[in-house]
């Protein structure tokens, strides 16, 4: 039997990774520090976490307490992370040494005590804007919006004669656009445990998740994804609020299968040294996505388009899952119908804590919301 280690093990995507590998027969130890932000302020272990596994809580850049967490270690999983697009842009250097430093101490260890497979969490960040076409064919990959243009709230994306441009699915060459410091500490970690992965023998495999959603995400953390957002502005009988028009298009993708897709990257030998979108193949607009969820929540409450713009956002990515598909044996089970029901049946009994003005309220006090 294998024993796994999973940093950040306690969160949302780590605790159903726990899961699913404990369901497989895996042993698994946790390290993670529980942070407030994510556990609240009495960082208490989450009741979510499965009794079966072994929690060390440390935070990772205590290099001894990560060399100890590797001891007898067959294959780590790196999901320690902070993970606000918004906050990242101003939290410079918290971002910077949890996400960028912690990996460094975490890789440091690895090369005294290497595994048979390290995993990384990257992200559809990484890419900015996703992949579009124009009218006559010709592709696009490295183009953003203009804060001028934003101001005059247009918000499609323009080839270079000003023809409007189609989105498409995003596949894992297209060159990465940076728009945030989370993007970038993502970005740092994907390619940080690539290098030294191959320099020092330990086949590493970066996972680019999409919109990840299901139970146990932090609905009181108002940087985490914008479903857990959406219901905790819902629970309390508020609008969820969406910037720009609300066209924007993403993938949403159930978390249960994102714990699948990391199981297998671990178990397929020929994913080492390869890097894979994670998402569900499908994609909707946020509006949409607001209005599904209240009407799974049983709410008669219409989202608020607020014409907003937020530095750092991008209009579309969705991804082409097809190298996940035919390398991994990947397939999405779950719908976004069966995941939002998944989610509501959680969701039921939680308190959540709508912080998102206070969110709001910080970014625009610094100009980074915009109209
Ligand atoms: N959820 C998504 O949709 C999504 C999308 C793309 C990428 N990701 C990536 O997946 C990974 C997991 O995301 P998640 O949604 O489960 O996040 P999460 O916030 O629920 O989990 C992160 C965990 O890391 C722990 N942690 C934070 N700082 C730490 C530190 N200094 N030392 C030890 N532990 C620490 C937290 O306590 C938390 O339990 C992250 O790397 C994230 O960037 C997530």
């Amino acid at each position: 039997m294998k024993q796994i280690l999973i940093t950040g093990g306690a969160g949302f995507i780590g605790s159903h990774l726990a899961d699913e590998l404990l369901g497989k027969g895996y042993r698994i130890r946790v390290l993670d520090n529980l942070s407030s932000q994510v556990h609240g302020p009495d960082r208490k272990v989450p009741p979510y976490l499965n009794p079966e596994v072994d929690l060390i809580v440390e935070d990772i850049r205590n290099a001894d307490a990560v060399r100890k967490a590797l001891r007898g270690v067959d294959a780590v999983y790196h999901l320690v992370a902070i993970v606000g697009v918004g906050q990242s842009m101003y939290e410079l250097a918290r971002y910077t040494s949890v996400n960028n430093y912690g990996t460094a101490i975490l890789l440091e260890a690895l090369i005294e005590q290497p595994v048979e497979r390290l995993v990384v969490a990257s992200s559809m960040s990484v890419y900015g804007e996703g992949l579009y076409q124009g009218p006559d064919g010709s592709t696009h990959s490295n183009i953003e919006r203009t804060l001028d243009q934003l101001r005059r709230n247009d918000w499609e994306l323009h080839g270079p004669k000003g023809d409007l441009l189609k989105p498409v699915a995003t596949p894992e060459w297209k060159t990465p656009s940076l728009e945030s410091l989370y993007a970038l500490s993502k970005y740092d970690q994907e390619r940080m445990c690539l290098m030294i992965g191959r320099a020092y023998n330990i086949p590493t495999v970066g996972m680019r998740f999409f919109n990840a959603f299901g139970p146990n995400q932090a609905l009181s953390n108002p940087y985490t994804g914008v479903l857990a957002i959406f219901a905790s502005r819902l629970l309390n009988n508020k609008a969820p609020l969406i910037f720009e028009d609300g066209q924007q298009l993403r993938d949403f993708v159930s978390v249960h299968d994102v714990a699948r897709a990391c199981r297998l990257a671990m178990e397929v030998p020929q994913a080492a040294g390869k890097v894979f979108n994670v998402g569900s193949g499908s994609q909707y607009t946020v509006s949409e996505i607001a209005r599904k969820m209240a009407q799974v929540l049983g709410k008669r409450i219409e989202p608020e388009i607020t014409g907003k713009y937020r530095v750092g956002d991008i209009r579309h990515c969705f991804p082409d899952i097809a190298q996940a598909r035919n390398v991994l044996g990947y397939a999405p089970e779950v719908g976004l119908e069966d995941g939002l029901v998944d989610l509501a049946a959680w969701l039921d009994g939680q308190i959540a804590f709508d912080r998102s003005s206070e969110m709001r309220e910080e970014l625009a006090s610094r100009g980074l919301v915009v109209g």
